[in-house]
This record gives structure tokens, C-alpha cells and sequence, in this order.
């Protein structure tokens, strides 16, 4: 018999026993909404940016990759409307003073309003805090962004953001990507890194924190070719979950209604993942957005008002962007398309995925407790094997009898190829089991035999069996299973 995961909670201490993830600092009561990945989930997390950037970027002649830095000008974040429009609407509870994102609050029944913009919207919500209904105030935006001080003299010092999305270091490093390498529209970039967004509400182990990582595409086209490439991007994004490993019944596509629409995009839907939130929850894992040429748009005007800018003492927050004069087309940021002769902006698909919440999607959907013939449970993570943190441990089935030598030497060749393992410690079905709790796909046992004709027995995680086979095949074996 097998059971999927029912309750977050189950999940959370699993990964807190293997050392996937941990609460941020711990050892002094913990932070809020911040966590650590372990030995075990840094590996796992890596795997996933990696299974993501190879199809997105190394699979592809139309990707390119990008890495930017965290810390950016700030007429970047005027420009792209973050300063003035990145906020969510939250109220407060007039009796306890809890602040709650007025579209998150909700009635007895568990229903909450996308799009809840006034009191009156919230007559029936109940405050998560103090639980008393219906005593909101008016709903006020809460702005998202971090900010900080930059330089350490109070003359040239200015107020700067952490980037609460990866995706403005694509826009404003595009004329960057075009003049130093052959791309063509369309093309896209792609970059993976940490974003800050000061979250009324967090939610859920790593599912919503304030410190995040983003796996995003900024994709250029043509304008009227936007919708083609809108459901290329559709298909694509929705297929890379399900092929490593989420089981489709899991993942839905969801377009935002109107009033669901960010400041920029024209149109976008959400890919998102039933998680065991409550009674089960669909969830966002990623936004599919139609950008028109908005952020470029934005940051032409943005670079025509930096001079304004710097006269004005370096305040991004008040500077006014100069209005876009008739030639704005032909502008720095436009682009002049050889073969139709043509100069415009183009228009911008953006598959925005969460890092962390991805990771979370394929550790639920991998976590599987299964009862056995002799009654005993195993709790097991059936990882796709290019996620799995470890692809194979090598074990002595005893330690004597040269076995430990053998399987030492074997372990020290396999792990130039695979993250391996190396566990000598306890009985073989106790190793089996903290394997079957990491996700390791395969385990490698030297026992009497080997001594005898040179075989090992290889277990496959899933199925339990064991093939065996001559040691020196274990490489080719482990590779052809593996597909690496
Ligand atoms: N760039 C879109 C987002 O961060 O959600």
C-alpha cells in the first residue's frame, strides 16, 4: 500500500530529520519565513535550476543566459513601476491591529476574494489573529520593495532596492545581450536568482518567504507574433514539470481574471500545483505573462530621465520620467529587424517560476510512505533521478571480509561521474531505508560474492529489486539508468 503526503507537516519534519531544509537561524528560536537547505535540499534545489536551465537556455539556439546583480540603479525599479505600484492592499483588524492581505483574509467557510479592494468587501472575513469578523479598515497598499542605504558617505549615499524580481536585470542588460552576442528576435534571456519581497503574509514552509529565488524568462518577439508565443511558452513550461516527475493530475493552468493583472501584463496565467495546504490547494508555481513592451518601453523613458535624476539629488522615488516624444520606436532600446527592414520594440513572454516553490512541488509529489509485506512503513522520496540529491550509494554489505576496500574503491571512481554515497554503518536494510528517505535512486551493495566473481547487487529505490551485476559495469549500469 502507498500513501501520498496528506499533511505540510509531515513534509516539513521529514526534511528537517534529512536535512533537506531548515529553519533560518535555528539555533537563536528561528527567523520567520526564512529557511536553510541542507546537505540533502541544496543538492535537490540545485538539480532543479539545473533541470530548468538546461531546457530553458542549454537546449535551445533561441535562449541565452544572464546573471545580474542583486543591487541595481534605482531609476531602474521607478521605471519598471515597482517604486510607484509594487504594493499589495492589506487591512488591519480595528480590534487587534493585525495587518492581513485583504484578498488573503477569509470567511467561515474558507473563502477569500481575489481582487478585494474595500471594507466592504470584507464585511464576512474573519481576522486570522484575534478571529473577530467583519472589523477591517479600509484596505491601504503596503509597499513590497526592501530598502537599504548604499555608500558610506552621506553625499553620495542613496537609497537602493533588493531586487524583489529577477526580471528588470534582463530588461535593462537587453541592449547589453544584443550588442555583444549574435541573438535575433525572437530570443529570449534567462536568469536564476534571489529576489526580496517584504510579504504581508507568508505562507507555508518555503512556499511564500521574503527572501526567494526566481527562475525567469524575458522572451522578445516581434509584436502580433505575442500570442503564438504565449502558448509555445504555455505548452513548454507545463511539459517541464511533468517531465521530471509531477504527476499531471497535480497541475492545472489557471488564467488571472482582469482584476488579477499586474501593472504590466496584458494577459497571464498561472501554472499551479494542488499542495496540501488545508484540504488541498491550488497554488501558484509560476507566472506565464504577456508583457507587451511595457518594461522597455519604460526603460527608454527611464534613461531619457536619468540626467533629471541626478540633477534632482538622486531620488529616484520623485523623479518624474520624461514623457515618450513621437520617436520613441526608434528609441535606444528598439530593435531593427534585417530582414523585414523594420525597427520597433519588441514584445516580451515572461515564464516566471519560483525556484523554492518548484522544489517544494517535486518534494510533495515525490513523497511517498509505503507499507510493506511485513507490515513495516518506509517513507521514501521517488525523485525524477535528475533531481535526486544523491544518485547512488555504495555499501559494504558487512564490514569485514574486504568488502569495506572494495566498495571504497568503487565509491571513489563512481563519484567523479554522480553525487554518491558512502555508508558503511549499520544493518543493510536500515541503510536502505535512509537512502529510500533521501531519494537515492539506486544503491550498490559489495557482499561474500563480490569476493568470488567480481558482482555487486544494484536496488533500485522504487521497485526494490536488485539486478546483479559484474562491478566494473556499475558505471555504464548507473549511467544508462541515470540518463547522465
Ligand atoms: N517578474 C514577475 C514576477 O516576479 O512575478
Amino acid at each position: 500500500m502507498s500513501e501520498k503526503l496528506q499533511k505540510l507537516e509531515d513534509l516539513v519534519s521529514l526534511c528537517k530529520r534529512r536535512g533537506f531544509i531548515f529553519q533560518s537561524s535555528d539555533i537563536y528560536g528561528g527567523l520567520a519565513s526564512c529557511y536553510d537547505y541542507g546537505p540533502l535540499g541544496a543538492e535537490l534545489k540545485r538539480n532543479v535550476k539545473n533541470a530548468w536551465w538546461k531546457h530553458t537556455v542549454q537546449m535551445r539556439d533561441d535562449m541565452v543566459g544572464l546573471d545580474c546583480s542583486i543591487l541595481m540603479h534605482p531609476m531602474v525599479w521607478k521605471a519598471s513601476g515597482h517604486v510607484d505600484k509594487f504594493a499589495d492592499l492589506v487591512a488591519e483588524c480595528k480590534k487587534c491591529h493585525t495587518r492581513t492581505r485583504a484578498d488573503h483574509l477569509a470567511d467561515a467557510q474558507g473563502n477569500t476574494t481575489e481582487g478585494a479592494k474595500t471594507a466592504e468587501d470584507l464585511i464576512k472575513k474573519i481576522c486570522p489573529k484575534c478571529g473577530t469578523t467583519g472589523q477591517f479598515t479600509e484596505p491601504m497598499p503596503f509597499k513590497l520593495m526592501f530598502e537599504t542605504q548604499m555608500g558610506a558617505n552621506a553625499d553620495d549615499s542613496m537609497t537602493v532596492y533588493l531586487r524583489p524580481e529577477t526580471a528588470q536585470g534582463i530588461f535593462a542588460n537587453y541592449r547589453n545581450v544584443l550588442d555583444s552576442t549574435r541573438v535575433k528576435v525572437p530570443f529570449g534571456i534567462a536568469q536564476i536568482g534571489k529576489s526580496f519581497r517584504n510579504e504581508v503574509t507568508t505562507k507555508a514552509f518555503i512556499f511564500r518567504t521574503r527572501e526567494f529565488e526566481q527562475m525567469e524568462i524575458e522572451f522578445f518577439c516581434k509584436p502580433g507574433t505575442e500570442e503564438q508565443w504565449f502558448e509555445k511558452w504555455k505548452e513548454a513550461r507545463m511539459s517541464w514539470y511533468t517531465s521530471y516527475g509531477i504527476r499531471p493530475e497535480n497541475l492545472r493552468m489557471r488564467e488571472h481574471d482582469k482584476d488579477e493583472l499586474a501593472h504590466y501584463a496584458k494577459g497571464c496565467v498561472d501554472i499551479e500545483y494542488l499542495f496540501p495546504f488545508g484540504k488541498g490547494d491550488w497554488q501558484e508555481l509560476e507566472g506565464i505573462a504577456s508583457r507587451t513592451d511595457y518594461d522597455l518601453r519604460q526603460h527608454q523613458r527611464g534613461m531619457r530621465s536619468v540626467t533629471n535624476w541626478i540633477e534632482n539629488g538622486r531620488d529616484a522615488v520623485t523623479t518624474p520620467l520624461k514623457a515618450e516624444d513621437a520617436d520613441w520606436a526608434k528609441g535606444p532600446l528598439s530593435y531593427f529587424d534585417e530582414e523585414t527592414r523594420e525597427r520597433y520594440i519588441p514584445y516580451v513572454i515572461e515564464p516566471s517560476a519560483g525556484a523554492d516553490r518548484g522544489t517544494l512541488a517535486f518534494l510533495v509529489d515525490a513523497y511517498t510512505v509505503e507499507t510493506l509485506e511485513n507490515g513495516e512503513e518506509r517513507n521514501v522520496f521517488k525523485f525524477h533521478p535528475s533531481l535526486a540529491p544523491i544518485k547512488a550509494a555504495i555499501l559494504p554489505l558487512v564490514k569485514k571480509d574486504r568488502m569495506p576496500e572494495k566498495a571504497t574503491n568503487l565509491y571513489n571512481d563512481l563519484k567523479k561521474y554522480f553525487p554518491c554515497f558512502y555508508d558503511e554503518k549499520a544493518a543493510i536494510g536500515r541503510r536502505y531505508r535512509r537512502q529510500d528517505e533521501a531519494g537515492t535512486p539506486y544503491c550498490v551493495v559489495i557482499d561474500g560474492q563480490t569476493n568470488d566473481d567480481n558482482t555487486v547487487t544494484v536496488r533500485n529505490r522504487d521497485t526494490m529489486k536488485q539486478d546483479r551485476i559484474n562491478i566494473d559495469q556499475v558505471k555504464s549500469y548507473l549511467r544508462e539508468k541515470l540518463d547522465m
